[in-house]
This record gives C-alpha cells, sequence and structure tokens, in this order.
C-alpha cells in the first residue's frame, strides 16, 4: 500500500447528498465498523458506540427526524460552533454555495435553501444512518477520537463504493436522538453518518470542496532536510 493509493481514496471520497434507495449488505457494513474501529483513541479507550438503522428502521427514522426538525428546538448535547469568521467563513460560505449552485438555487432564495437544508432530515435519501456517541465523561477528547472514527468510517466506505456523509445537523436534535435510540444521558451524541450507494447523476453531488495548500496552515519551525 502506498501513499498515492491512499490518497486515490482520500481524494475520491465527497459528502454525498444524495442516494440510491438499494440497501448496503450487512457484511460490508461490518467491514466498514470495523475498520473504522481501527483509528487510535486516548488511552485506547474507543469511545464509539453507533446506532445503525436499516430498511424500515430508516424510514421511521427519517420521518420521525423530519417531524422534529419542523417543530422542535435544536438542543445538540455538543454545543454546535458559536461562529466563523475570516477565512473559516470564506471557506463555509464557499462550500454552501457551491451545493446551492449545483441544485439551482440562486442566492437570497431562501425558500430554495431551507428546501435543501431540509433535506439533512430526509438523510439525503439514504438507506442507512448511524448514530454516533461518546461517552460524556470522556468530555472534548472523547469527540476527538470519534472525529477519527468518522473520517475512517467515510474512507472505509469509499473503498467499497459506498458513499456516506457526516452530518452534524442530525445531532441537533439530540433529546429527540436519545428519546427515539434509547441512548443513555451520559453518552453526548456527536453526529450521524448517512451512507448507501450514491446517486452519481444527481446535481447535490456535482460539485467538489477545495482545500488549503499547505502554507495556509502550517507553521514550520527549525531547519528540515530537503
Ligand atoms: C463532523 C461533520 C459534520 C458535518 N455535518 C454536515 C451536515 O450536517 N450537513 C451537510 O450537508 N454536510 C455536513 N458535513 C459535510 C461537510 O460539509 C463536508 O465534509 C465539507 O464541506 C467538505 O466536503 P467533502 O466532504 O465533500 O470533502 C459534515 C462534515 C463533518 C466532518
Amino acid at each position: 500500500m502506498t501513499l498515492a493509493d491512499l490518497n486515490t481514496l482520500l481524494t475520491a471520497r465527497q459528502s454525498c447528498r444524495a442516494f440510491r434507495s438499494d440497501p448496503v449488505p450487512r457484511g460490508d457494513i461490518e467491514q466498514i465498523l470495523t475498520s473504522a474501529a481501527q483509528v487510535p483513541s486516548w488511552c485506547n479507550a474507543q469511545p464509539w458506540q453507533v446506532v445503525v438503522t436499516s430498511g424500515a428502521e430508516t424510514d421511521a427514522f427519517r420521518s420521525a427526524l423530519r417531524a422534529e426538525a419542523e417543530t422542535g428546538q435544536a438542543q445538540p448535547d455538543l454545543p454546535f460552533p458559536t461562529g466563523y469568521s475570516g477565512v473559516y467563513q470564506d471557506r463555509r460560505r464557499a462550500c454552501g454555495w457551491a451545493l446551492y449552485e449545483a441544485v439551482g438555487v440562486e442566492k437570497g432564495d431562501r425558500a430554495g435553501s431551507a428546501r435543501q437544508m431540509m433535506e439533512n432530515f430526509n438523510l439525503f435519501g439514504a438507506p442507512h444512518c448511524a448514530i454516533l456517541s461518546s461517552p460524556a465523561e470522556l468530555g472534548p477528547y472523547g469527540a476527538m477520537d470519534c472525529g477519527g472514527f468518522v473520517t475512517a468510517f467515510t474512507l472505509a466506505a469509499q473503498a467499497l463504493g459506498i458513499a456516506t456523509i457526516p452530518q452534524a445537523a442530525v445531532a441537533a436534535y439530540g433529546p429527540f436522538l436519545h428519546r427515539y435510540f434509547n441512548i443513555p444521558d451520559d453518552r453526548l451524541i456527536l453526529c450521524a453518518i448517512s451512507f448507501g450507494y450514491p446517486d452519481a447523476d444527481h446535481p447535490a453531488n456535482q460539485f467538489r470542496t477545495e482545500r488549503a495548500t499547505l502554507d495556509e496552515f502550517v507553521t514550520w519551525r527549525g531547519a528540515s532536510t530537503e
């Protein structure tokens, strides 16, 4: 395995916002979860717990989530960012606009952007959803370990031709999710990952996000060899 192989996987993955409805075989889901669980975690605590929905369970969840998002109050277990400023705001806007442009929502079309936002609660049509939680007592480091799990999940899925999207939007409805999936209050619900086979031709899947270059995020100290 070479770095080029890894980079092929890393660059092939993109967040999928329109899925086909056909299910992923259980064996493939188990392989993705087994691969994701190989990531490092502080003290090897492996803090992740995952609820995975399939079939009618996904459809029932999507309906209940949509109803909650239409009427309920957002109350995530993990506080959402308090703001995005400077370059973070620029990048956030760029990826939002790229999505809206891809799906034909024009600037200022609030109804159109709200409709696209609500697709989060339709799980973008995915046949499966994984809800990820971490023990509250592990705090931000548990969440950090689970971030690695999310990344490895998306890459392992990509290697099997399965598309994913991590979704903080779903985690906004913390109390609902705790009740719905019987997740105890001593665990923090961090995010969902909707997954399945991509609807490759759908407009929502026709854009790519960009990445900053090294000079934008690395500070070199000391001499290194050429
Ligand atoms: C923790 C996390 C939460 C995210 N939440 C959402 C979400 O709620 N809705 C959404 O459309 N995309 C969500 N995304 C996807 C990001 O927008 C996406 O990863 C980013 O724009 C980079 O694009 P790419 O994944 O296609 O490379 C999330 C990604 C991460 C890692």
